[in-house]
């Protein structure tokens, strides 16, 4: 898995040029993008390439391997942003955020003239929802309330845990995290847009739409889907 995840990092690099500003996505693909990032603004004396970060995680790992950061209030435009995610349909529909950074992935990625998502082959499915659960990104205060309102969608939800010791996942915004199964998700981007009418709800891990081109490491090669 980490061989498929590493050569569907280095595949991306062919899609930055100088001058771009790259947004920056969280979890284990996107971090070998970042590292492999760092290295080519060195090889190749890149001076105007700029990274705006979806999380902390993305934000150290940038400043580790030499990308420059800004904040996205810093920037005119963002150029292409660059992301994992952990389900991905025929469609390019996605669903995003078990790194808990799906608030400020979707605000970066959703303004990206190009959005690159790079999965391993185990992350494509036929419907959303088959094998993960949607993050929806809630008010702490909330998150009961919003736990049983899901009833009506016909899914089930619970709040993610770091540990029973530590207490609930917070994330970098303050909040907490439900993971929601559904019985079974028809139409993505309406669902996506419903949860989100749910007062308290601050985002939902559905990517409905958004996705430019999807880069699939598989054992046979990577392969390309848009
Ligand atoms: C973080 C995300 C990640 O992009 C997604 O969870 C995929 O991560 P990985 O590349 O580690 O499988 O949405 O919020």
């Amino acid at each position: 898995m980490e061989e498929l995840k590493r050569a569907v990092a280095k595949e991306a690099l062919k899609f930055i040029e100088d001058d771009m500003v790259v947004g920056l996505g969280t979890g284990s693909t996107t971090a070998y993008f970042i590292e492999y990032l760092g290295k080519l603004i060195m090889e190749e004396e890149l001076e105007d390439v700029y990274g705006v970060p979806t999380s902390y995680q993305a934000r150290l790992l940038a400043l580790e391997y030499g990308v420059p950061v800004v904040n996205l209030d810093e920037v005119d435009a963002i150029d292409i942003a660059v992301d994992g995610a952990d389900e991905v349909d025929p469609y390019l529909n996605l669903i995003k955020g078990r790194g808990a950074a799906l608030t400020m992935e979707k605000i970066i990625e959703y303004r990206a003239g190009t959005f690159l998502v790079l999965v391993d082959e185990s992350k494509l499915v036929e419907r959303l929802g088959q094998k993960m659960p949607v993050p929806i990104e809630v008010i702490p205060a909330a998150w009961r309330a919003i736990a049983e309102e899901l009833e009506v969608f016909n899914a089930t939800a619970e709040l993610r845990m770091a540990s029973k010791k530590d207490g609930p996942v917070v994330t970098e915004n303050g909040n907490f995290i439900l993971d929601a199964r559904f019985h079974r998700i028809d139409d993505p981007l309406d669902l996506e847009i419903e949860l989100n009418n749910i007062p308290g709800v601050v985002e939902n891990g559905i990517f409905a739409d958004i996705a430019d081109i999807v880069l699939v490491g598989t054992r046979e090669g990577v392969k390309r889907m848009e």
